[in-house]
């Protein structure tokens, strides 16, 4: 089974329109016609329309970092999955661990949002990951399995096989200190067992399972020859042109 890689950009909170639609323009140029593989740039809510204009035409897809589980309503300061697909948005990234760590994402919240992605017609990117004192306290799989669990509890078999999930041990996250290939593989093939036994085989082939975490131009060729990682989710190195469309062209 040889699942489409999926590479995307979080821009996180970078970027103003003028360089977002400078970077996305080079990107376009360098990547936007590849059609072995998914890129996504996934920058801030107010870069979007920029970053639409400066990719139309090209392969490459728009992303939002975060989305309300709400159709609509009284949530000053939030944006709805229906308003991100209105902005050009096809996917959404979904309790990435800055949402976790600094405004209280959960699981159960993000179980919501995977389902409101899913009713918009977005694709979510379910990003989970565990902390350096899980890590050293033997428990790395212990939350994992929590993550997917809690979060993926209500998560229509039908749409199962769509869901991207990013595994992003959170100690690997803009510390330079990426994951070893081994300690990737590891991970990523304990979710596809999960998968295989909650959704089925099927399911568990076709679902893509990015790593994140300090992934640089130095480093994706040996990340992406692991049998069971199938993208990265990029951050610092998403913001330089020439850096992320190396990452994109990745040699495995
Ligand atoms: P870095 O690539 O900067 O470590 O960030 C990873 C990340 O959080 C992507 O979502």
């Amino acid at each position: 089974m040889t699942r489409r890689p999926i590479i995307a950009g979080n821009w996180k909170m970078y970027m103003l329109t003028g360089p977002a639609k400078e970077l996305a323009a080079a990107l376009a140029k360098q990547v936007g016609r590849l059609a072995d593989r998914d890129v996504v740039l996934v920058p801030p809510f107010t870069a979007l329309a920029a970053v639409k204009e400066a990719i139309a035409g090209t392969n490459l897809a728009l992303g939002a970092q975060n989305g309300h589980a709400k159709n609509e309503g009284a949530f000053t300061g939030e944006v709805s999955m229906a308003m991100l697909v209105d902005a050009g948005c096809r996917y959404v990234v979904i309790g990435h661990s800055e949402r976790r760590q600094f405004f209280g994402e959960t699981n159960a919240g993000c179980r919501e949002k995977i389902k409101a992605a899913f009713a918009a017609g977005l694709t979510p990117i379910y990003c989970f990951g565990e902390l350096l004192a899980e890590r050293e306290a033997g428990k790395t799989f212990e939350v994992v399995r929590r993550q997917l669990e809690e979060g993926l509890a209500e998560l229509d078999p039908a749409l199962a096989p769509r869901l991207v999930i990013a595994y992003e041990p959170v100690w690997a996250i803009g510390t330079g200190k990426t994951a070893s290939p081994a300690q990737a593989q590891e991970v990523h093939a304990f979710i596809r067992d999960w998968l295989r036994e909650h959704f089925g085989a099927a399911t568990a082939d076709a679902l893509r399972l990015q790593y994140g975490g300090s992934v640089k131009p130095d480093n994706v060729d040996e990340l992406m020859a692991c049998p069971d990682v199938d993208g990265a989710l990029v951050g610092g190195a998403s913001l330089k042109a020439d850096g992320f469309a190396r990452i994109v062209q990745f040699r495995s």
